[in-house]
């Protein structure tokens, strides 16, 4: 289609894909979930995983976004137009994860601002909850927004409108900035965590193999699930990333360096943030299980209390780690929000400019909620819904749609005409029977976890408004995009 948004080459949609995809979670999700799932062992499922569902799912995404020359919405309503529904939906969904993501993006400004004199210093765990997030009893006791966490947010969306606005072409600059950094950044952290006493400790917990985790379901499903969040699956990104390619532009080599780039990221990670670790339980006197968390636990208690008991240039550390953070965050959170607002540009034809910063002022005055003192507990709802039961059934149903409805051979036919490397009936097998089938598992099993203990014991009046509330929410809000786009055809 003339007149689309491209990527500058085939390199910036490449870093682009792998900017999205490699984020937090590479750094404070993978490497604990390693630890958990057998260490050494954990490279097992975990693999698995990224062949039999994360790249034929990667190359579906980005297949489907480069044919249809259009993200989520457009894409599935040009499959069956009653699709379109559920374009909006995954798109919606990624909406709301931009909005918390940037909650963790927020923290991580005024991180940066307290590692000047390490303000954190030897409690970095009452810092975190009690001075910085000021958090209240629950969820009930929302307080009103704490002005710091407000720049933050404020810094966070207005870095995001100033990369959007002029759409991909700028994205394609910036990319290369956001994805070589943090890999820099995270060398540095790890030269010099490996340096320390203790770190060969951490590592040895890291990685020493345990097989016979293996033989409990809950490893794989994790392994299952970490792989469609850090390959950035299911939320409409991909789709949109793949939109912006040229008609004859390649697919399958693509996924495959996209996707193992970011695994490589992830288990290059773990190094840095065990070696770390080991560091702290060595000095104190820990266990290295004792000192060893994932999600915000790591980024702003274990992390920052170890960089407290450097010998030198604890300042330094600091300021590069919360840089890391905020370089591996950003273009995760700009991937998101690109794949909601380019189902506006697909239908209404509406300027990039323009629907950026009516999204970036709306998804601000939103994200409030997250500085406020209860806004820690949404924080954690929202992600939990939002991940484990939002992205796991857009996954299924796409898997569904795809080898379904669609002529999935045909599909595999056409990627082959245009792709390096060709596809076989793997991928078919795969997208057909495999990854459907682990994410109905998985899917399941969150439900029966759910129903039998309310996630962190928050009351279910919380849980049933900023969990199952949002997604209805997004399905409500998808329903009435989907008529009104349809209405003007
Ligand atoms: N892949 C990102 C990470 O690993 O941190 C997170 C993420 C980004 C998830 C975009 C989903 C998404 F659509």
């Amino acid at each position: 289609m003339e007149g689309r948004d491209r990527w500058e080459s085939r390199t910036s949609f490449i870093m682009a894909a792998i900017g999205s995809a490699v984020g937090l979670g590479n750094v404070w999700r993978f490497p604990y979930i390693a630890y958990q799932g057998g260490g050494g062992a954990f490279l097992i499922p975990y693999f698995i995983a990224l062949f039999t569902a994360g790249i034929p799912m990667l190359i579906l995404e980005m297949g489907l976004g480069q044919r249809m020359q259009r993200a989520a919405p457009d894409a599935f309503g040009s499959i069956r137009p009653k699709l379109r529904w559920f374009g909006w939906w995954a798109a919606g969904l990624s909406a709301g994860i931009v909005i918390y993501y940037s909650t963790i993006l927020s923290w991580s400004w005024v991180y940066l601002w307290h590692s000047i004199n390490i303000d954190w210093g030897s409690n970095a765990e009452d810092f975190f909850m009690n001075q910085v997030l000021q958090r209240s009893e629950g969820p009930g006791h929302l307080g009103a927004p704490i002005w710091y966490l407000v720049i933050g947010m404020l810094l966070t969306w207005a870095l995001i409108y100033l990369i959007l606005r002029k759409g991909v072409k700028n994205v394609s600059k910036v990319v290369l900035i956001t994805v070589p950094l943090p890999t820099l950044l995270l060398l540095i952290l790890l030269i010099r965590g490996l340096t320390l006493p203790g770190a060969i400790e951490g590592i040895k917990f890291y990685l020493v193999p345990n097989f016979s985790k293996l033989k409990e379901p809950s490893i794989w499903l994790m392994a299952y699930g970490q792989i469609f969040f850090s390959l950035s699956l299911a939320s409409g990104v991909m789709i949109a990333y793949g939109s912006f390619l040229g008609k004859k532009s390649e697919i399958t080599n693509s996924a495959w360096i996209t996707a193992l780039a970011n695994c490589g990221t992830s288990f290059f990670a773990g190094f840095a943030v065990f070696s770390m670790l080991g560091y702290l339980a060595h000095m104190q006197g820990l266990p290295v299980p004792d000192v060893t968390t994932s999600g915000t636990g790591l980024a702003f208690v274990a992390y920052p209390t170890a960089i407290t008991k450097l010998p030198a240039l604890n300042s330094i550390f600091g300021i590069i780690f919360f840089i890391t953070l905020l370089s591996l965050g950003i273009d995760s959170a700009f991937a998101l929000q690109e794949a909601f607002t380019t189902g506006f540009y697909d239908r209404w034809k509406l300027s990039h400019n323009r629907v950026t910063l009516i999204f970036v002022i709306i998804a601000f005055f939103i994200s409030l909620i997250f500085t406020t003192s209860g806004g820690y507990y949404w924080f954690d709802i929202v992600d939990k819904w939002i991940c484990d039961f939002g992205l796991v059934t857009v996954g299924l149903v796409q898997c569904i749609i795809i080898g379904y409805v669609y002529d999935i051979q045909e599909f595999r036919r056409y990627l082959n005409t245009i792709s390096e490397i060709s596809l076989g009936q793997w991928w078919v097998i795969a997208l057909r029977y495999i990854t459907p089938a682990v994410l109905l598992i998985i899917l399941i099993s969150n439900f029966v976890n759910e129903f039998r203990s309310t996630y962190n014991q928050y009351p279910r009046w919380a849980t049933t408004l900023g969990g199952w509330g949002v997604l209805f929410f997004f399905a409500v809000l998808g329903y009435l995009l989907h008529r009104k786009s349809t209405s003007r055809l």
